[in-house]
């Protein structure tokens, strides 16, 4: 066997906390959200009914309004902060207050592929709290039935401190009333992770609708950031999709119906997010009105979800690679050269696996295989060279922040 594929597995079991994965030792001591659903596909490949277990326990979180959050807390750490007397959320199990990507229904249909049509009563609880959680998604984050979905804390689209929320999360005070006592900068070196000011604004948003009791509709009154935000739209359109083929293959007729529908108005919704003059689809800032136009990936992301004309496929691709040009890995979070751009700070610059896999997936979809194969071979060399890194300096290949990192292990597995 491929030695790499044998430590990304090994990976996998030294991060098996009993059922669930932990994205890396100590920096991320509970089961995160979107990162699950990765590595779920991870063991998709070779151990579905670990696979299933991954999601099964990340559902132990979900709430009664069908919110699944981005952070199940199964059992006490002090190497991460803030943990759950931070939250103050009332779950039976103590788990964060906001949420992430909805990769889930996405890793759902792979399993359910991989594992054959005898695991249908296993998938059908899972296809269930997938359905409530995108129903909460177009109830609570679109009231206004836009069809793009919005979040209200930039740690729920996963990329913590992207340079797209620079001017909204500005008009977020620094003050907070919960003492911010970082962990992270005790694992990782500071330079690599978000600021200080960073942090203070993530709390302030936290203790804002910790204030509102967690209630989404309060927290939509109140929220001081609100983006309709483009990445975590599209891969709620791809995650739609495969619930909608799930639906139908289970005869759902009316669900199938229903999830057509909120796609086909998401799909819309995010062909209008397009913009010629920069050559990327972009979010909208819904406290000033305004397009986010700060140059990150985001913007490509729509590649995996919409059967794109020509002429936009061909934009996205040729600035695509006008990003990558010179770089000894991509695809970089950040258009590099920008003034924003930071090829080792977290998410204003570096290559992750995950997100390459999300393009390569796009790409793949909309008739660019070339295009996909480069990324997918500079993904794995990247790998292969440096070790199963949380991330990827473009610039020098430098693998960066936690090591032994589960999604990575997920998407080297899955890439190869
Ligand atoms: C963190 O704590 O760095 C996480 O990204 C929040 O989910």
């Amino acid at each position: 066997m491929n030695m790499h594929i044998d430590q990304a597995k090994r990976i996998l079991v030294a991060n098996d906390r009993g059922g669930y994965t932990v994205p890396t030792d100590r920096l991320y001591p509970f089961q995160w959200n979107w990162d699950s659903a990765f590595v779920a596909m991870g063991f998709a490949l070779y151990d579905t009914d670990r696979a299933y277990r991954e999601l099964e326990r990340l559902v132990e979180g979900q709430w009664a309004d069908g919110m699944i959050p981005h952070i199940v807390f199964h059992q006490p750490s002090d190497t991460y902060f803030p943990g759950p007397s931070v939250w103050r959320t009332k779950h039976t199990i103590p788990t964060s207050g906001i949420t992430q990507p909805p990769v889930f229904a996405i890793a759902l249909r792979k399993l359910y592929e991989a594992a054959g049509t005898q695991a249908e009563a296993r998938t059908l609880p899972l296809y269930e709290a997938a359905l409530k959680w995108h129903r909460w998604w177009y109830k609570a984050r679109d009231p206004e039935g836009t069809g793009l979905v919005a979040l209200l804390h930039p740690w729920e689209s996963g990329s913590d401190n992207s340079p797209a929320w620079d001017i909204a999360l500005a008009r977020v005070p620094t003050t907070t009333q919960t003492p911010v006592v970082r962990k992270d900068i005790g694992h990782v070196n500071a330079e690599m992770r978000p600021r200080d000011d960073d942090y203070k604004r993530f709390i302030h948003l936290v203790d804002v609708y910790a204030a509102c009791g967690w209630d989404p509709a309060k927290q939509w009154e109140k929220a001081p950031f609100k983006v309709a935000e483009i990445q975590t739209t599209a891969i709620l359109l791809k995650a739609g999709e495969d619930l909608e083929h799930l639906a139908s293959l289970f005869g759902r007729t009316e669900d199938a119906a229903e999830i057509a529908a909120l796609n086909d108005r998401t799909r819309k919704a995010i062909l209008a997010q397009w913009r010629p003059k920069l050559s990327r689809f972009v979010s909208r800032d819904l406290i000033s009105g305004d397009d986010v136009e700060a140059a990150t990936q985001a913007g490509f992301i729509p590649l995996l979800s919409l059967d794109l004309d020509t002429g936009i496929t061909d934009a996205l691709v040729t600035e695509m690679k006008a990003w990558s040009k010179g770089l000894k890995v991509a695809f970089p979070t950040t258009k590099p050269g920008i003034a924003s751009w930071e090829p080792k700070r977290y998410w204003r610059g570096p290559a992750w696996a995950i997100i390459n896999w999300l393009l390569i997936d796009g790409l793949r979809r909309n008739g660019r295989p070339e295009a996909a194969e480069e990324l997918r071979k500079s993904t794995i060399m990247a790998i292969e060279t440096e070790g199963f890194a949380e991330y990827f300096d473009p610039v020098t290949g430098e693998g960066c922040g936690g090591l032994g990192f589960s999604w990575t292990a997920a998407a080297y597995m899955w890439l190869m």
